[in-house]
C-alpha cells in the first residue's frame, strides 16, 4: 500500500472477473480453427498456454514457438534483440501502408530511424505537447456530454475519434475535424476493417507463397492514406524552409539529424514514420481506453475511487502537466486494463540462427511469438491473474511481475517510443471523463476480445453514460475558472 487514500481498497471486496475466451482443450491443431474462426485467436490457442513456458506449433513447413517464460522473453527482446529481428512476414503484411517504417525495419536502417525519432518523444517534449492534448480532452468532454443520457451505446468510436485527434494535433497541429485530416481518419477506418487478417497471417508465420485474401480494400485504403499524409508532409517541409513551422512532433522529427550520419528524413521516409505514428499512436490507445471504460463500468467502486482522485487532484480547474503524476490510481487502473486486454497481444520475431530454448531446438528461421496476452495472464506468475484488480500493482507480486511479465509496450531495444505519450494521454482523458461522467454497465453485455489491428471488443465496448451530479460537462466551465483560452493562453 502507498498511503494514498485512493489505493486503500477493502481486501474483502469481490473483484470483477472480466470476459476471457475459453482456451482450446483438445490436442487437435488450432490452425484450422484459427483460419475458420478468423478473429478469435484466443479460443483457438490451447488453454495450457496460460500455464506453460514454451509452446511449439508446426505450421505447414514452418515452426512457431510461443515464448512465455520471463527469462526467455528477456533473451529475445532485451539481451539479444538484433539476433531476433522482426519477422519479414509482418513487413510484407503491412508494407502497403507502412513502407519502410521503423515498425517493420531491422538492423542498421532501424537503428538510424530510432536515433531520429526517439528525441521527439523524450520527457521534456511531452510537457510541450500537454496543452494540445488538453484541447482534445475538452472537445471530447463536449461530445461525450451529448451521449450522457443513460442509454446503452458503444464508446469505441468516441475513443478512436479523440485519440486520432490527439495524434493529429500533436503531429501536425491540425484537428481531426479539419477536412484533410478527417479524410485520413476515415481511410484508416476502412483500412482497419479490411485488414483484420494481417495479424493472424503474421502470427502463423505464413510463408510468402501464402495467398493474399484481402488485398484490394486494405491496399487501396493504405495508398489513399499515404497520398493524404504526403500532402501534409510536403506542406510542412515548405513551412520549415520558410521558418514558419509550428512546434509539433512533425517539425521535431523532420528537423532532427541523425547524430551519427547527419542524415535527415526525406519526404517518403518521413511518410513511412508518420503512417506508423498515426496507426500505432491512436488505434492502440483507443483500444486500451475502451477496455478501461468497460472495466470501470463493471466495478463502480474502482470508478468512484478514480473520481475521488480526479476531484482531489484537479478540483474544478484545468489539468496541468504536473497533475498527471499525481493521478496514480487512475494510472494503475489503466495499467491493469492493459494487462487484461493488451492492445498489442502478440509480437513476432524470427530466429536468425539456431537456438536452444528449454528442451527444444529452435531452428533458424522459426517464428518466436511473445504474447502479452498469455504472459500477462500466466497462472504461475500472477496472483488471481483473471481478476480486475488495480491494487495489485502495490503488492509484492504485482511489483515483481511489473518487472518481468508485464510488457504492453513491449520491452528492450524495440520498446514502444510512444509509451510516455500514451500514458500521459490516458491519465488526462480518463480523469477528465470520470470527474464529469458516470460509466454504467449494460445489462447482459459481456464483450468478446477479438483481434483486429489491435485487441478490440467484438461489437464494440458498450456502456451507459450519465453526468456526475454537480459537475460541469462543458469545457468552458473550467476554462472560466482559470481564465484561459482553449489554446492555453491567458485571456
Ligand atoms: C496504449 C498505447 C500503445 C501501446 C499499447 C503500444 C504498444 C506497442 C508495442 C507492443 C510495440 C512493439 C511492437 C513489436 O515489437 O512488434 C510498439 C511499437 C511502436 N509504437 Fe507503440 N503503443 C502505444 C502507443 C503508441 C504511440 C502513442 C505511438 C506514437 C505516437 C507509438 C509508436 C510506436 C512505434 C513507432 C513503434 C515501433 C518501434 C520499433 O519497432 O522500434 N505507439 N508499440
Amino acid at each position: 500500500m502507498t498511503g494514498c487514500p485512493f489505493h486503500d481498497a477493502s481486501p474483502a471486496k469481490e473483484k470483477f472477473r472480466p470476459p476471457k475466451p475459453p482456451g482450446r482443450k483438445s490436442k487437435a491443431s488450432g490452425l484450422v480453427k484459427l483460419l475458420v474462426g478468423r478473429s478469435n485467436i484466443f479460443s483457438a490457442m490451447n488453454e495450457r498456454l496460460y500455464r506453460g513456458w514454451l509452446g511449439r506449433s508446426n505450421l505447414l513447413i514452418h515452426q512457431a514457438f510461443l515464448v512465455n517464460q520471463p527469462d526467455l522473453v528477456r533473451r529475445v527482446m532485451v539481451e539479444r534483440p538484433m539476433e531476433f529481428p522482426k519477422s519479414p512476414v509482418m513487413r510484407r503484411a503491412l508494407e502497403g501502408l507502412l513502407g519502410e517504417s521503423v515498425f517493420v525495419t531491422n538492423g542498421e536502417q532501424w537503428k538510424r530511424q530510432r536515433r531520429m525519432i526517439d528525441p521527439a518523444f523524450a520527457g521534456g517534449k511531452l510537457r510541450g505537447l500537454f496543452p494540445v492534448m488538453r484541447d482534445c480532452a475538452d472537445d471530447m468532454v463536449a461530445r461525450v456530454a451529448d451521449m450522457a443520457d443513460g442509454i446503452p451505446r458503444s464508446i469505441d468510436s468516441e475513443m478512436t475519434h479523440v485519440t486520432a485527434d490527439v495524434i493529429f494535433r500533436t503531429l501536425f497541429s491540425t484537428p481531426i475535424t479539419q477536412k484533410d485530416a478527417y479524410a485520413v481518419f476515415e481511410a484508416f477506418g476502412r483500412y482497419q476493417q479490411a485488414a483484420p487478417f494481417v495479424s493472424l497471417r503474421s502470427l502463423l508465420g505464413a510463408p510468402s507463397l501464402w495467398p493474399r485474401w484481402f488485398p484490394s480494400k486494405s491496399d487501396q485504403a493504405g495508398k489513399e492514406i499515404r497520398r493524404l499524409l504526403l500532402a501534409f508532409i510536403e506542406r510542412r517541409r515548405v513551412e520549415i524552409d520558410e521558418g514558419q513551422a509550428p512546434d509539433d512532433l512533425a517539425t521535431a522529427i523532420m528537423t532532427t539529424r541523425d547524430p551519427e550520419s547527419g542524415h535527415m528524413f526525406d519526404a517518403v521516409e518521413m511518410l513511412d514514420q508518420v503512417a506508423i505514428f498515426f496507426l500505432a499512436g491512436h488505434e492502440t490507445s483507443a483500444a486500451a481506453l475502451g477496455w478501461t471504460l468497460y472495466l470501470i463500468s463493471k466495478d463502480q467502486e474502482v470508478q468512484d475511487r478514480m473520481r475521488a482522485e480526479a476531484q482531489e487532484v484537479l478540483g474544478d480547474r484545468k489539468p496541468d502537466f504536473s497533475d498527471m503524476k499525481a493521478l496514480s490510481f487512475t494510472r494503475d487502473v489503466f495499467r491493469e486494463a492493459m494487462r487484461l486486454y493488451p492492445p498489442v497481444p502478440f509480437v513476432i520475431r524470427r530466429a536468425s540462427k539456431r537456438e536452444r530454448m528449454r528442451n527444444y531446438d529452435v531452428p533458424k528461421g522459426s517464428s518466436l511469438i511473445v504474447s502479452q496476452w498469455f504472459l500477462q495472464r500466466h497462472e504461475k506468475l500472477w496472483d488471481h491473474p483473471d481478476l480486475f484488480d488495480p491494487d495489485r500493482w502495490n503488492t509484492e507480486n504485482g511489483r515483481e511481475r511489473a518487472r518481468d511479465a508485464y510488457i504492453p509496450f513491449s520491452v528492450g531495444a524495440r520498446v514502444c517510443p510512444g509509451a510516455g505519450f500514451a500514458l500521459q494521454e490516458a491519465a488526462l482523458l480518463l480523469s477528465e471523463l470520470v470527474r464529469r461522467f458516470k460509466f454504467l454497465p449494460v445489462e447482459n453485455y459481456a464483450p468478446t476480445p477479438v483481434m483486429q489491428v489491435t485487441l478490440r471488443a467484438g461489437g464494440g465496448v458498450r456502456v451507459r453514460i450519465e453526468p456526475v451530479e454537480g459537475s460541469s460537462t462543458k469545457a468552458e466551465a473550467h476554462l472560466r475558472t482559470t481564465g484561459e483560452t482553449s489554446n492555453g493562453a491567458r485571456a
